[in-house]
C-alpha cells in the first residue's frame, strides 16, 4: 500500500478497470448499492472459493450449507434479532437528516458510547455543545429511538402483518436452525462445524465508505460446534486460523490486529468477541471479521422457541450437552477492499507511473495473459493454442491489440500476475516469454512447461 491510496482514487479505479460499479447508475444510481463488474467479480469469487477451500474442502469436521434468505418470522424473534437488532437514530429536525446517535456523539467528542440506551444518549446530546449536525450545524435534534435494522417484506399476496418476513440479516441463523438436520445425516461429531456464505440484508443508517458498508452484503460465517469447557481454547484456535488466512493471502501484517471488544460492550449472546481489523487508509482501523463465542445461545434459544429438543449426545461419553459455538464471521464485499487497498500501488517505472495491482495470484480476477507479439500468422494460432490450453484452469485473458509495453500495463493494474508472450522465435524454439507481475522479470521457458510452471506459481 501507498500513501497516495485514497478512497477517490480506489472508487474511480474500480469503476475505470471494471471492478465495482454504483449500482443502477444510469439512473443516478442508489446509494450504498454496488455491482461488481467483470474483473470484480472473478475476484469476489476467488476470495469466497479461497475461503470455502480452507474452511471446508481442507477439514474433515466442516461442513457445508446454503439456506434459504427468506427464514420462518419465529427464527428472529428466537435469535433476539427482532427486539434487539437495533442501531441508534436521531433526527435533526432543522436538516431533517438521521444519524446514527452513537457516531455522531462519538465523532464529536470522542467519547465511546455504543451500547448505551436510548435515553442515556439523549442526555448526552442534549448536553454537549460539540455535538452538531454535521450538515447545518444545528443543535435541534429528536429523542434518540432505536431502530430495526431489519428489511421486512410479506410473503403471498396479502400485505398483513401475519404474512411479515425478514431478509435474514445474517446467515449464522441457518445453521442453527439446521443444526438438528446436519446431525442426523452427516456423521459429524462434536467439534465439527457448519459453513455458509451468502446474502445478508441490513437497512443501515449510514452505509458508507464504498463496498465496506453496504445494505445488501455477503458474508461467510463459521458456526463451529464444541463440548463446553472447550470454547476458550478453540476460540483462541479460530482466531490463528482466521488471522493466518489472510497474511497468507498477502494482506500486510501491519494493516492487520485483533481488537478485543471490552467484556461490558459484548453482544447478548457472546462471552468473548476479538475482531480482526484492518487499517484502511481513509477511515483507519476498522472490523474486517469477528470471531466471537456465542455460548450455547442460539441453540437453546431454538430449543425453546421451536419445541426441539438440539442437545448433542456424545456417544462416547453417554452425556447429553448443547454445544458451545465458536462463530468466525466475515465479509467478502469488506475482504476485497482490504485486498484491494492493500495491493494497489503506483510506482516510478523508467519515468512512468505505473500502477499495478500486487494481488495474490489466488485472488488476481485473471491469473495470465497470453500476449502473441503480432496479430499475423502463425505466430496468432500459436499463441491461440496456448490461450485453449491454459484456459480451462481459470480466468485467462488474450489480447493481441496495442503495443506490447500498454499490454503489459493494462493487465498490471487488473493485477494479473503472469504475462506469456509468444514471438516469433517462438516458432524456432518452441519457448515463450513469461513476465512477471511484481518484478517485471522476464523468463525463456518451452511453450510445452506453461501450464505446469504457471499452475505451481499461483496455487503452489
Ligand atoms: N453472525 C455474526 C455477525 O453477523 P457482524 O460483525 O455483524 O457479525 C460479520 O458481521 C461480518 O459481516 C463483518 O465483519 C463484515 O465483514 C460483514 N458485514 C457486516 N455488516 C456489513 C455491511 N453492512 N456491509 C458489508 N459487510 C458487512
Amino acid at each position: 500500500m501507498t500513501e497516495t491510496v485514497t478512497m477517490d482514487k480506489i472508487v474511480a479505479f474500480c469503476k475505470r478497470r471494471g471492478f465495482v460499479y454504483q449500482s443502477s447508475e444510469i439512473y443516478g444510481g442508489i446509494r450504498s448499492s454496488y455491482d461488481y463488474g467483470p474483473l470484480g467479480i472473478e475476484m469476489k469469487r476467488n476470495i469466497k472459493e479461497e475461503w470455502w477451500r480452507r474452511t471446508v474442502h481442507m477439514r474433515d469436521d466442516v461442513v457445508g450449507l446454503d439456506a434459504a434468505i427468506i427464514m420462518h418470522p419465529k427464527v428472529w424473534e428466537a435469535s433476539g434479532h427482532l427486539s434487539g437488532f437495533n442501531d441508534m437514530l436521531v433526527e435533526s429536525r432543522s436538516s431533517k437528516r438521521r444519524y446514527r446517535a452513537d457516531h455522531l456523539i462519538e465523532e464529536a467528542t470522542g467519547m465511546e458510547v455504543e451500547g448505551l440506551s436510548p435515553e442515556k444518549l439523549t442526555e448526552i446530546i442534549d448536553h454537549d455543545d460539540r455535538i452538531k449536525d454535521p450538515v447545518d450545524g444545528g443543535r435541534d435534534f429528536a429523542p434518540v429511538r432505536p431502530f430495526n435494522l431489519m428489511f421486512e417484506t410479506y410473503t403471498g399476496p396479502v400485505k398483513a402483518p401475519e404474512n411479515v418476513v425478514y431478509l435474514r440479516p445474517e446467515t449464522a441463523q441457518g445453521m442453527f436452525v439446521n443444526f438438528k438436520n446436519v446431525l442426523q445425516t452427516s456423521r459429524v461429531k462434536v467439534p465439527f462445524g457448519i459453513a455458509q456464505m451468502g446474502k445478508s440484508f441490513r437497512n443501515e443508517i449510514t452505509p458508507g465508505n464504498f463496498i465496506f458498508r453496504t445494505r445488501e452484503f455477503e458474508q461467510m460465517e463459521l458456526e463451529f460446534f464444541v463440548e463446553p469447557g472447550t470454547d476458550e481454547e478453540w476460540f483462541e484456535y479460530w482466531l490463528g486460523e482466521r488471522w493466518n488466512w489472510y497474511t497468507s493471502l498477502g494482506l500486510n501484517r501491519e494493516n492487520l490486529r485483533r481488537y478485543e471488544h471490552p467484556k461490558d460492550k459484548l453482544s447478548h449472546y457472546s462471552k468473548r468477541t476479538v475482531d480482526i481489523e484492518y487499517y484502511f487508509p481513509f477511515r483507519g482501523w476498522s472490523e474486517l471479521e469477528g470471531i466471537a463465542n456465542r455460548t450455547d445461545y442460539d441453540l437453546k434459544q431454538h430449543a425453546a422457541f421451536s419445541g426441539e429438543n438440539l442437545t448433542y449426545f456424545d456417544q462416547a461419553t453417554g452425556q447429553s450437552y448443547v454445544p458451545y459455538v465458536i462463530e468466525p464471521a466475515g465479509g467478502p464485499d469488506r475482504m476485497m477492499l482490504a485486498f484491494l487497498v492493500d495491493a494497489y500501488i503506483e510506482e516510478e517505472v523508467r519515468g512512468e507511473t505505473r500502477t499495478v495491482l500486487k494481488l495474490h495470484p489466488r485472488l488476481a480476477p485473471i491469473k495470465a495473459a497470453v500476449l502473441p507479439l503480432t496479430k499475423k500468422e502463425p505466430v496468432a494460432s500459436v499463441a491461440r493454442d496456448l490461450y485453449g490450453e491454459l484456459k480451462g484452469d481459470y480466468r485467462v485473458f488474450y489480447d493481441d491489440s496495442g503495443a506490447i509495453g500498454r499490454r503489459y500495463r493494462r493487465q498490471d493494474e487488473a493485477g494479473t500476475p503472469f504475462c506469456v508472450t509468444v514471438d516469433f522465435d517462438t516458432l524456432e524454439d518452441k519457448q515463450v516469454t513469461v513476465r512477471d507481475r511484481d518484478t517485471m522479470e522476464q523468463e525463456r521457458i518451452p511453450i510445452d512447461s506453461v501450464r505446469e510452471r504457471l499452475r505451481a506459481r499461483i496455487y503452489g
